[in-house]
């Protein structure tokens, strides 16, 4: 009994272990993403910002993930804003966006 109790806790480990390594390795790095959201998107995008408050659970994954493709950036009025921080950083940003997106398992607001 205790020899399949730690079967299974072992491959649970295993599988909680190699799921998140694939997730930070082809994605970006969600908590980075937070900072870096905060840095430079909240300044305006903000209650007291200029512009109007986004969160993650502002949109759903599927929104987030259309949002951040090159064509769809190009388009928007602070699109000259994205362009000062590298393409890793936005990654990381949509990392969190995603992440924590309206229809995810945990939803969030940017505090
Ligand atoms: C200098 C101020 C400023 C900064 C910095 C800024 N934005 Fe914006 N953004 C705006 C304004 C103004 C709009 C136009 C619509 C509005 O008021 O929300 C906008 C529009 C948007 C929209 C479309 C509106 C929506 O709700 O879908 C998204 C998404 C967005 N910004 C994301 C970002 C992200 C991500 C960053 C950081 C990389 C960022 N913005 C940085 C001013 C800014």
């Amino acid at each position: 009994m205790v020899k399949k109790i730690s079967v299974v806790l072992i491959s649970l480990v295993l599988v909680l272990g190699f799921s998140s390594l694939g997730f930070s390795a082809d994605k970006g790095n969600a908590r980075k993403g937070k900072y870096t959201f905060r840095k430079s998107c909240r300044s305006c995008h903000s209650d007291t910002g200029s512009a109007a408050s986004i969160s993650p659970d502002s949109k759903t994954q599927a929104q987030w993930t259309r949002q951040f493709k090159p064509g769809k950036v190009q388009k928007l009025v602070c699109k000259d804003e994205w362009a000062k921080i590298s393409k890793k950083d936005q990654l990381d940003i949509f990392t969190y966006l995603h992440k924590y997106a309206f229809d995810s398992p945990s939803p969030a607001k940017c505090k």
